[in-house]
């Protein structure tokens, strides 16, 4: 019988997940089905149970329910657990299994992808947000000599990485030096909003990453002109979606035909 899974948000109709795990699961030759799911905005678990009760296998699950996702699972993995956040379900025997493979995608992409080594590095992190906080513990597994978190609220960013030793936090008036990787977790590129960067914060030759996708953000412009190299957050699309189906499947897809064919479309 052929697996189902899904991917739960809401909107969700946009949603390249159901693109992105079909070509996965032809590459891998997986028997399984991977559609879009729409759940009420008051009706998330009611929705994930009775989709595991029809005999689904797992789900992804995007805005606004990561967190509500979080609260549902009856068992968490560590790195969920520091994300507060879950962006993947798994049904077994009536338990729910909580992943979060958000900021292990964004690494897989910065180190995997896009060849930078973030041992020894300067690298900072603006948002304080769900975003943000995902990526703070799989960011420090990669033993950067510094992590450094910056908010608009600076009081959100001193909390965040309160949290997790070896992290700093601060506002943007605290900025100082010029960091190798730097990374967007902030939404103000989906309003086309620029933050207030000095422009000596990117490290000539340093990746500046946003997390959005599919747009020029004010932050990719400030970054290029700067002299940084950039990437949007297509790669970190596709990798959290790799992981997600090795969490479900047991087996790594290759993700650079995938992400060659959504870049192409
Ligand atoms: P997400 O889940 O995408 O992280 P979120 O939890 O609502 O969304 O967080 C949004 C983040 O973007 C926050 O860090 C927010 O800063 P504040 O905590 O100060 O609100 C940041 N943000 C949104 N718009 C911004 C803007 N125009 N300038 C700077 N930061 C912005």
């Amino acid at each position: 019988m052929t697996d189902r899974y899904a991917v739960v948000g809401n909107p969700v109709a946009h949603s390249k997940s159901p693109r992105i795990h079909a070509l996965f699961a032809r590459q891998t030759g997986q028997d399984m089905r991977y559609e879009a799911m729409l759940s009420p905005l008051d009706g998330f678990a009611t929705t994930v149970r009775a989709f595991a009760a029809a005999g689904g296998r797992g789900v992804n699950v995007t805005v606004p329910f990561k967190e509500q996702a979080f609260r549902l699972a009856t068992t968490l993995t560590p790195r969920a657990q520091a994300a507060g956040a879950v962006n993947t379900l798994s049904f077994d025997d009536g338990r729910i299994a909580g992943d979060n493979t958000d900021g292990a995608g964004l690494v897989a992409d910065i180190v995997g992808n896009l060849g930078v080594d973030l041992r020894g590095k300067r690298v900072l992190v603006l948002g304080a947000g769900g975003a943000a906080r995902g990526a703070i513990l799989p960011l420090l597994e990669c033993a950067p000599a510094e992590l450094t978190v910056i908010n608009r609220t600076a009081d959100k960013a001193h909390a965040l990485a309160g949290e997790f030793p070896g992290c700093r936090g601060g506002g943007f008036t605290d900025l100082s030096g010029a960091f190798h990787v730097a990374i967007n977790a902030t939404s103000a590129g989906l309003s086309d909003a620029a933050l207030p960067l000095p422009p000596d914060v990117f490290a000539p030759g340093g990746l500046a990453y946003d997390m959005v996708y599919g747009r020029d953000t004010p932050f990719l412009r400030q970054a290029r002109s700067a002299g940084a190299r950039t990437a949007d957050g297509l790669g970190m699309l596709v990798e959290q979606a790799a992981e997600a189906f090795f969490v479900w499947r047991g087996v790594r897809p290759e993700t650079a035909p995938v992400l060659a064919a959504l870049r192409q479309a």
